[in-house]
């Protein structure tokens, strides 16, 4: 069997009804998203960002088209599985941090493993110190600065040991010092192997990952790759998707 690449979208077609109303954030947007990859998806405001990551991270499901992470359908698969694949694929970051106020820094960097009878508290601890928080354990979300938080969201991400980091707009509350650390973080996660997927109209975040794709009404327009020796242009392919 050919390798497939790590994360497959054939077709996305989301739409949301609000009222009598209905708006279509996904254009059959198809995306190949290789293993070891970190892709920025840039578009503005509105776009459909936030409705590709969350089908890629199976917190929604799409009216049509297909999801393949690991070559499993994920949009196929019920509730409980797909908690229990996101728990083992996926660590999420979020524009808005979404941390639980009433936790220190090493109770938030838990909680997605809060169930589990054993808690790897050293290993939480150890995240913490990785991404510069060695003095924090203790700390409320409300005694950290944005970008502190948005390092606390990064070790809980880590947890699980995920293959795949999606992160959402994960600059867009932080200053632009604090973004060029976060983007190292980023670049260092990305070259220990971990496939990492941003959507951000930052440019200095896309800026260092390997590939930009870019974005509008829920359809790709652009693709572009960065190489080691000058970039290499990428068209759509046939049904939006992005070729190598
Ligand atoms: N839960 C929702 N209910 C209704 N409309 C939504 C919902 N989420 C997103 N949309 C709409 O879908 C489109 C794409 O949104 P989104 O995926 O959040 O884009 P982006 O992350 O690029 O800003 C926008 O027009 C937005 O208003
Ligand atoms: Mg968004």
């Amino acid at each position: 069997m050919p390798d497939r690449p790590l994360i497959e979208t054939v077709d996305l077609v989301k739409t949301y009804r609000v009222g009598s109303s209905t708006v279509k954030a996904l254009d059959h947007f198809s995306i190949d998203i290789e293993e070891g990859e970190m892709v920025a998806i840039m578009g503005p405001s509105g776009s459909g960002k936030t409705s590709l990551l969350n089908l890629i991270g199976a917190l929604d499901r799409p009216d049509s088209g297909t999801v393949r992470v690991k070559n499993v359908e994920i949009d196929r698969l019920g509730e409980e599985q797909r908690a229990r694949f996101r728990k083992h694929n996926i660590g999420f970051i979020f524009q808005f941090f979404n941390l639980i106020p009433s936790l220190t820094a090493i109770e938030n960097v838990l909680v997605p493993i809060m169930f589990e009878k054993e808690k790897p508290t050293r290993k939480a601890a150890d995240l913490l110190e990785r991404v510069g928080l060695g003095d924090r354990f203790d700390h409320l979300p409300g005694m950290l600065s944005g970008g502190e938080r948005q390092r606390v969201a990064i070790a809980r991400a880590l947890i699980n040991d995920p293959l795949i980091i999606l992160a959402d707009e994960p600059t867009g509350n932080i200053d632009s010092e604090t973004a060029r650390e976060i983007v190292s973080l980023f670049k260092e996660l990305n070259d220990e192997g971990k496939t990492l997927v941003l959507a951000t109209h930052d440019r200095l975040v896309a800026g260092r990952a390997k590939v930009m794709v870019k974005i509008r009404d829920g359809r790709m327009v652009r693709g572009k790759a960065h190489s080691r020796d000058g970039m290499m242009s990428l068209s759509p392919k046939e049904g939006g998707g992005r070729e190598k």
